[in-house]
């Protein structure tokens, strides 16, 4: 009995077909089709195949039936649905309309059945979060050449317009940043929607100049608040000056020479005066 068993499980799992690999794109954006491909294989000698199913959810929306014709069918094709799709015996690629709503979640199922006797089945499943992703790295503007110990920076991180707006957060020597310029209840402001209906975003901070190690790590991140969440960061480098009051130093140093100098012309003004006056009366 145990054998029977044991040979029987073999049979299903020998004579089906099996998914080699399931091509969702993690995001895809509304503007676009998103291009799915189902990849399948069986084994030589085993039955051929039946038909691929593709799912939305629970909602069929596709089928590949190789022994039917027409051997497509598309279900559902205006509310989100398939626009086209091309398979053969190895690969399944659909086209498939997104609706716009953002940050939702779609799943995607590939289904593969194998002809009789048994009709094995085998699916895989993969999900689609409905996003426009940045496509380029925050950018920080502000970074002067090199900076004053003590000295006042402000800041700015910049995103390309994306949906989900992005969240960001700055991190300085690696610690997260609290303190927002010009923001209120640390949101990140947001730019007004585009053409595309995409908004981009940005964080300032002012910052106090103040390290030992003669520079700071700053880094800008950007996230939008999906699941899961993209994000995309910017590193900068605050350069301190070697020598911070440099500048501060020769603007005195060079006063303070004219101010000797005049005492010096000054004294010998006087001991001239008081020499001169001294011949005098000596020649008396
Ligand atoms: C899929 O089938 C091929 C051919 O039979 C086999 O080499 C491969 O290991 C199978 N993969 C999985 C994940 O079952
Ligand atoms: C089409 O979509 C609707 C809802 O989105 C669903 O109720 C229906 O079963 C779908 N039809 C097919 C053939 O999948
Ligand atoms: C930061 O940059 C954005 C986008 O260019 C701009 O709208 C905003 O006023 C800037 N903020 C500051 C404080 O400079
Ligand atoms: C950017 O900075 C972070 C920490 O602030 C660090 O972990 C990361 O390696 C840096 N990336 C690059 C490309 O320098």
């Amino acid at each position: 009995m145990p054998v029977l068993l044991v040979f029987g499980l073999f049979v299903v799992i020998a004579t089906a077909h099996n998914i080699t690999f399931l091509e969702v794109p993690m995001y895809g954006d509304p503007h676009q089709e998103a291009n799915l491909v189902c990849h399948y294989m069986n084994d030589q000698g085993d039955p051929a195949l039946h038909s691929v199913k593709w799912y939305r959810g629970s909602n069929e929306i596709f089928r590949f039936t190789p022994g039917q014709q027409p051997p497509t069918r598309t279900f559902n094709s205006t509310a989100g649905g398939v626009s086209r799709g091309s398979c053969n015996l190895n690969s399944c690629a659909i086209s498939v309309i997104l609706p716009r709503n953002y940050n939702t979640k779609l799943s995607f199922t590939c289904e593969v059945s194998t002809e009789g006797p048994r009709f094995a089945v085998v699916k895989q499943t993969k999900e689609l979060t409905v996003a426009v992703t940045l496509k380029e790295d925050p950018v920080i503007s502000g970074v002067p050449g090199t900076v004053q110990l003590g000295e006042d920076v402000l800041l700015n991180c910049t995103t390309k317009p994306a949906m989900p707006p992005a969240n960001i957060v700055w991190y300085i020597d690696g610690r997260p940043d609290r303190t927002d310029f010009g923001t209120r209840n640390n949101n990140t402001p947001v730019s007004n929607a585009n053409d595309f209906n995409l908004r981009s975003s940005w964080r300032a901070i002012r910052l106090r100049v103040a390290t030992s190690r003669g520079f700071m790590a700053l880094r800008c991140e950007a996230i939008q608040p999906m699941q899961p969440p993209y994000i995309r960061a910017t590193n900068a480098t605050l350069v301190v000056a070697r020598s911070p009051h440099l500048s501060m130093f020769t603007a005195a140093g060079s006063s303070s020479t004219m101010l000797e100098a005049t005492v010096l012309i000054l004294t010998l003004c006087i001991s001239v005066h008081i020499f001169s006056k001294y011949s005098a009366l000596s020649e008396v």
